[in-house]
């Protein structure tokens, strides 16, 4: 039998371009669903028989009773908030112990951490990054600093041992930082009843099993979490998330051989939002800002903070297909911007004279440079098939490609799973 393959779906702009929609659609194709990123600083929303689950932790193919879910070494998981989602899950009728294999290489992020997290960002004032606060950051800072503890921690004797150690580091850094006013008991008893609920799930050396299955010949689609200009690495880094986002990310997320990886899919939407600060050069302060938030439902699924929106920017979009490979392109959202009669593009940055077509080392500072196309003016939230799309939208679709020199393969037009046309 031939050996199966890794296909990664990316989102690649800074997150919230609607992943858990995509892959809750891809799922029927895969075996196994596994997350190789991130924590609760997700909120993949999936929508459907009018029902709405925000999923953090718990990977997007969850909901096909068939498939099989990891979460995978390069995640960190909060046992409370992991109990709460899958609670919820078991409340909707999902069992959901069966199908979800836990890495024992995944970080356990510490009620501790999440105070770290806001002590951190209270001490950088006004040059904060805006986190979500779930802890991400200290907790990979700890595993980058061979300190901190994983989920295979929860089998030994001693977990009780090493988890106060660690608490106690953490609380005489919090005070060395003057950050006191908190109280930890109700956290800490909710987090040591996660902790236990975490281990009636298969915690394993989940490395070990997707190789298995690839050679089985099972297919894997790798879900990714935030967004390529939210990583460590090729992000808008120092405001960034703490993770490999990209399709690096899958490799050392998951322990699997860049030779396994076939197709990676690369997830945007029409326009572009980004959460907490850091530079933007698309954001708009004006009215059309406001129009694409209110019209796109722009508020964190996680953090319910307002989104900052703009254009869709191709100078990101091509550094960010550049790094990851990107086989095929996956556009979102087209439907907010149904009632515009002209749409912009980023075409190019500008500062202080110089222009760039390419992503520079820094973006901040610099001005969007934009070209002007024309809108469809049609609604597009009830149409199935690329044929019936208005000729505009057929157009703007092509220059996209045109300038991506990437194909799109997939438009969605609403969130339902049916509005998700496949194009031939
Ligand atoms: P952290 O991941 O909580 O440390 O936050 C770091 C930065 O990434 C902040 O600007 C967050 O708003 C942003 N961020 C983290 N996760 C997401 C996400 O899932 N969607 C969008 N932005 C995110």
């Amino acid at each position: 039998m031939a050996q199966g393959k890794v296909d990664a779906l990316l989102g690649i702009v800074f997150g919230d371009e609607g992943k858990g929609k995509v892959v809750d659609y891809f799922t029927p194709q895969y075996d196994v669903v596994a997350r190789f990123a991130g924590g609760p600083n997700a909120g993949h929303t999936i929508i459907f028989e009018g029902k709405k689950f925000v999923l953090r932790s718990i990977p997007s193919g969850i909901f096909d009773e068939g498939k099989v879910n990891i979460i995978g070494n390069g995640c960190v998981v909060a046992p409370d908030l992991f109990m709460a989602e899958a609670k919820e899950l078991e409340a909707a009728g999902y069992n959901i112990t069966d199908r979800l294999l836990v890495s024992r290489r995944a970080h356990l992020i510490l009620p501790t951490h999440r105070l770290l997290d806001r002590a951190y960002e209270a001490a950088k004032g006004k040059d904060k990054v805006g986190t979500t606060g779930k802890g991400i950051g200290p907790t990979y800072s700890d595993k980058a600093a061979r300190i901190g503890l994983r989920i295979g921690d929860l089998e030994e004797k001693d977990f009780l041992a090493r988890y106060e150690r660690l608490k106690a580091r953490h609380l005489q850094i919090l005070s060395d930082l003057n950050f006191t006013d908190f109280s930890l008991e109700e956290d800490e008893r909710n987090w040591l009843a996660g902790a236990e609920y975490l281990r009636k799930f298969q915690l394993c050396d989940t490395e070990v099993e997707i190789n298995r299955r690839l050679l089985e010949g099972q297919n894997v689609l790798a879900e990714g979490a935030q967004g390529t200009l939210l990583d460590i690495d090729h992000g808008t880094y120092p405001f960034v998330s703490s993770s490999s986002t990209t399709v690096g990310g899958v490799c050392t997320g998951l322990g699997v051989a860049p030779t396994t990886i076939n197709r990676v899919f690369g997830i945007f939407k029409a326009y572009s939002t980004r959460v907490g600060a850091g530079p933007f050069p698309v954001e708009l302060f004006d009215e059309t800002g406001d129009k694409l938030r209110e019209i796109g439902h722009e508020y964190g699924a996680v953090t319910g903070r307002n989104r900052r929106c703009g254009w869709v920017d191709l100078v990101a979009l091509k550094y960010t297909i550049m790094v990851n490979g990107i086989t095929d392109l996956v556009l979102m959202k087209s439907d907010v911007l149904d009632t515009f009669e002209t749409i912009k593009v980023c075409v190019a940055y500008e500062k202080e004279g110089r222009r760039t077509e390419t992503m520079p080392y820094d973006t901040e500072g610099w001005q969007a440079v934009y070209e002007e196309i024309s809108g469809w003016q049609t609604p597009l939230t009830e149409i199935r098939n690329e044929e019936d799309f208005p000729e505009a939208f057929k157009a703007y679709i092509a220059y996209l490609e045109e300038k991506l020199s990437t194909r799109i393969s997939i438009v969605s037009v609403s969130p339902d799973r049916e509005a998700t046309i496949v194009r031939s």
